[in-house]
């Protein structure tokens, strides 16, 4: 039996510790999708559509990623393409009560998904979009915590 899984965030941008997690993900699934959510209440600096043809570049040539939109409920995207697992990425023990609480919702709704925990690679585990996007407005070189079509983009959005 084939197992889809879905990765979802808001990648705004994506970087590498969102593609550390994806590629372990692609590793142990025989389909990841990766689900980026419009989380309009987060006002994204990159719109959707941007963040989800950088995704396809960077992850370019890998044949059992699929890169979808979404809106609503995770579970529920899940359920509908008929993914039977939600990776989400564990950075540090300060994720965890937050994930398992929300894994326990999506169970409660979903029992037949299941949330399977990544443990991101030490070195990635300190990165999150918002840094990187704050040290990419100030000047800063972002080249060690994306990789560069992302690096390019955020060159553009700063100028
Ligand atoms: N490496 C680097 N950074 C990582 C990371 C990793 N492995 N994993 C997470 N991050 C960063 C993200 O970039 C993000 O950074 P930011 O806050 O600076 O932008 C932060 O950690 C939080 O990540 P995450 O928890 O994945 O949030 P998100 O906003 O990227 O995505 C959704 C959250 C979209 C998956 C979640 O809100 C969702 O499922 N929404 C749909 C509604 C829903 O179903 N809600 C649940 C109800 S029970």
């Amino acid at each position: 039996m084939k197992i889809t899984a879905i990765y979802a965030g808001t990648f705004d941008p994506v970087t590498r510790g969102h593609l550390d997690v994806m590629t372990r993900a692609g590793n142990m699934f025989d389909r990841v999708i990766v689900a980026v959510a419009a989380s309009p209440g987060k006002k994204p600096l990159f719109n959707l559509s941007d963040r989800v043809a950088l995704i396809e570049r960077v992850l370019a040539g890998r044949e059992n990623f699929d890169i979808q939109p979404f809106t609503g409920l995770l579970v529920e995207f899940a359920a509908a393409r008929e993914a039977s697992v939600i990776v989400r990425g564990l950075r540090s023990v300060t994720d965890f009560d937050y994930e398992v609480q929300i894994a326990s919702f999506n169970r409660k709704m979903h029992p037949e998904i299941e949330t399977a925990f990544v443990a991101a690679a030490a070195e990635y585990s300190f990165i999150s979009s918002s840094l990187v996007r704050e040290i990419a407005s100030l000047g800063g070189d972002v080249s060690p915590f994306v990789d560069e079509p992302v690096e390019r983009a955020l060159q553009v959005q700063f100028g």
